[in-house]
């Protein structure tokens, strides 16, 4: 298969213009998600580790982005679905979807009520069950289906401590208990596969990390039998600053077989960041310019922007110290260290400190790179912000995705108004 695209798609790349045209017409705070982009990274992702020719499935990560128009897309792609809850197994099915991966963490009895209904329905949905308890559940629930068993591979890796999941007791199996775990559930259940994650965010200073997690992935699946597949997780890194290098993705998807070693199995890999990280931007406009220092409005004295997307829109740089690139889409003026401040009352509220960019002005429009993974998934209403409106772009098509919440919308599940 040839590789779609680019590896990477920068700020820089996006039409100024066409941003500008979209905030006029839609307001802002705006998440802009281009379909054709997702499009490649599934492709490139599929071409990567051969999977028109292997045995490998390529499964997206639903969590980084569950918008409709991106899940029919992925879709489409050949990309299956992973789901981390009984929510994201109704939206991908409700995509179109008849097979789903549900990577159940600690799962609510509801969640897995929901998720049983859809398989009682018809649905074929694989059940990663990653604590013997939820095995237990599962059995008591008359659930005797395809389960697969999560492992904790005991290595992790990541963008951020928040992110490596790897090593961690919430998320898995002890490795070395795994074995039995699926002896023990073959007599229930069609135990079809083992998966690990190791993490999010990997880049290639984690390849050793990811080989490691791997070739344990590979020694378990030799030592338990037969198995449909062997999930090693997603985590595939893109780069956020302007200079990082993308990740060599044919460099991991080698690594992976190798390090694998022979397997009578599918290789799934389960990424979600990489095919939508670079698909999105969001745009957001400068409300409010203070100089520091109010008595050197002017040169090199740092400046605050403050801007109507904050936290609340894009949480990564609060929560995770997450990089993003910034551009100013309305001008080019002489540098000065600029921080971009959200409207929201918490001092974590920041886009970026004291950052070397063209000096903005109130009204100027700025573009938020890699807004397309985790961006609207983990927007908030916090200080009764109401979510952000997001537009999907196809072809040269553009269309509105999810409306803009309201003021009146913040309210509607109170009962005692
Ligand atoms: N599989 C499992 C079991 C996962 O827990 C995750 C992510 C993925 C796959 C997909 O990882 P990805 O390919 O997207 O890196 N909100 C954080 C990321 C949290 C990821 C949680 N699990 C962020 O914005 O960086």
């Amino acid at each position: 298969a040839q590789a779609a695209g680019p590896a990477v798609r920068r700020l820089a790349d996006w039409s100024a213009a066409d941003l500008a045209d979209l905030a006029d017409e839609y307001g802002t705070p705006l998440y802009v998600t281009d379909l054709d982009r997702v499009r490649e990274n599934a492709t490139r992702l599929r071409a990567a580790f051969d999977a028109d020719t292997d045995d490998v499935d390529v499964r997206y990560a639903v969590k980084a982005h569950t918008g409709r128009a991106v899940l029919e897309t992925v879709r489409e792609s050949g990309l299956g679905a992973e789901c981390a809850s009984a929510g994201e197994v109704v939206r991908a099915l409700d995509a179109g979807y008849d097979s789903v991966q549900y990577t159940a963490v600690n799962p609510p009895a509801e969640d897995l009520d929901v998720v049983l209904d859809r398989w009682r329905d018809g649905a074929e949905v694989t059940i990663v069950a990653g604590a013997r308890d939820t095995v237990t559940r599962l059995r008591e629930r008359g659930f005797d289906g395809r389960l697969a068993i999560r492992v904790n591979p005991g290595v992790g890796a990541g963008h951020h401590e928040k992110v490596t999941t790897g090593g961690h007791a919430k998320f898995g199996v002890p490795y070395d208990r795994a074995a039995a775990l699926v002896d023990d559930a073959r007599a229930d259940f069609d135990v079809v596969g083992i998966h690990a994650h190791a993490g999010s965010g990997i880049s290639g200073d984690d390849l050793e990390a990811h080989r490691e997690l791997v070739s344990r992935m590979g020694d378990l699946a030799r030592s338990v039998g037969p198995l449909e597949f062997v999930d090693i997780g997603g985590g595939f890194g893109v780069p956020y600053r302007e200079a990082d290098a993308p990740l060599d993705l044919d460099a991991v998807a080698d690594a992976t077989k190798d390090a694998l070693g022979p397997v009578d199995a599918t290789l799934a890999v389960e990424p979600g960041r990489y095919v939508v990280a670079d698909a999105g931007v969001l745009l957001t406009r400068v409300n409010t310019v203070k100089p520091v220092d109010d008595e050197g409005s002017t040169g090199s004295v740092p400046v605050v922007a403050g801007v109507d997307a904050g936290m609340t829109t894009l949480l990564r740089p609060a929560m995770y110290d997450a990089y993003h690139a910034i551009r100013n889409l309305t001008d080019q003026r002489p540098e000065r260290p600029v921080t971009v401040a959200g409207p929201v009352c918490e001092t974590a509220d920041l886009f970026c400190e004291e950052r070397p960019m063209p000096a903005p002005r109130r009204d100027d429009l700025l573009a938020i790179g890699n807004a397309g993974a985790y961006g609207y998934e983990m927007a908030s209403t916090y200080n009764s912000r109401p979510r952000p409106a997001e537009v999907v772009l196809d072809g040269d098509k553009v269309r509105l995705a999810r409306e803009r919440e309201t003021i009146a919308g913040l309210t509607a599940l109170e009962v005692d108004r």
